[in-house]
């Protein structure tokens, strides 16, 4: 019998993040493999004494990880189970700045990034010299993101070197950076998904009260047939960071697209209903494909 399992986080009451394993299971019992859908509360992988690896994941062909948790990710994978996506793409996305940091170099067309000064002890003052460095080279407004958030809730602009300081101050011992605003995409980008190398579905997202287009922040989207040149630089994009699924932002800036962000674990709810492409179906194929073919 084929059998999957779908992983998902085990405090996560999230109702777009149920409804992306709900839709999956569906998806891929549709197509004949008996779908299970677990929250990640049992330790479904660890080490044991002897330095082998526990895996309660067994009798599983392949294991959809919704989850963020890049630890029991790592060894489920060497434990020899087929992840989607890989624990290495998860990783990579995980973190903004990681991800910034493995596209470089890459033709890939980005907004001007500074990683944020690691800060371990909540005393110190924020270093104003090195604000200095940041104001000159990305001049005002200028995004701040912390590495780890997502629907829009770690993005900030700061207009001036008051606001700078202050969220500089407030994010000084997470990981974060500083990034160039761009401002001909105010309340505006692109969502792509990329499935097995392929763009399948996009929409562009649309925010009149706020510079963050995230559906979550009242973003509306509006199907898009992204120009060959977007197409191309998500396809890449996913294929360096290794991804079999992930939803791609795009801002528009003045001298052409920028890549903003890449989620490993985009929810397709919204963007099915924008654009009624079965997103859910095109990765279960997609996964079958790769499993069983
Ligand atoms: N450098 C930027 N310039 C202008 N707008 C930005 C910039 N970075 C992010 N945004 C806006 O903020 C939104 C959220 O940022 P993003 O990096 O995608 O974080 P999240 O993971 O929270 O979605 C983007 O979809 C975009 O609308
Ligand atoms: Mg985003």
């Amino acid at each position: 019998m084929k059998r999957a399992v779908i992983l998902i986080n085990a405090y996560s009451q999230l109702k777009h993040s149920l409804n992306q394993s709900v839709r999956l299971k569906e998806e891929l019992q549709k197509r004949g493999v008996k779908t299970e859908i677990l929250h990640n509360d049992f330790f479904a992988a660890h080490t044991d004494g002897r330095g082998e690896i526990v895996n309660k994941l067994t009798g599983y062909d392949f294991c959809v990880y919704l989850d963020k948790d890049k630890y029991t990710s790592y060894l489920l994978e060497k434990a020899g189970m087929r992840l989607f996506n890989p624990h290495s793409a998860i990783e990579a996305c995980d973190d903004k700045m990681t991800t910034f940091a493995i596209l470089s170099q890459k033709g890939i067309p980005m907004p001007e990034t500074l990683p944020g000064l690691l800060c371990y002890d909540p005393e110190m003052p924020v270093k104003k010299s090195a604000l200095d460095i940041v104001e000159g080279t990305l001049g005002y407004p200028l995004v701040i993101k912390t590495c780890y958030g997502s629907l829009g809730a770690g993005v900030f602009k700061a207009d001036c070197r008051a606001a700078l300081e202050q969220k500089a101050e407030e994010l000084k011992c997470l990981p974060h950076l500083f990034q160039k605003y761009i401002a001909a995409s105010c309340g505006r980008d692109m969502r792509v998904i990329v499935i097995g190398g392929k763009c399948v579905a996009a929409m562009e997202r649309k925010n009149k009260d706020d510079f963050r287009s995230n559906i979550e922040l009242h973003g509306k989207g509006t199907k898009t047939d992204p120009p060959d040149e977007v197409k191309a630089m998500c396809i890449e994009a996913a294929k360096i960071l290794g991804l079999d699924y992930c939803g791609i932002d795009v801002l528009f800036g003045e001298g052409g697209y920028l890549l903003c962000e890449v989620n490993s674990n985009a929810f397709f709810g919204g963007i099915e209903s924008v654009t009624g492409i079965d997103v859910g179906g095109i990765y279960a194929d997609y996964m079958y494909g790769k499993i069983y073919n």
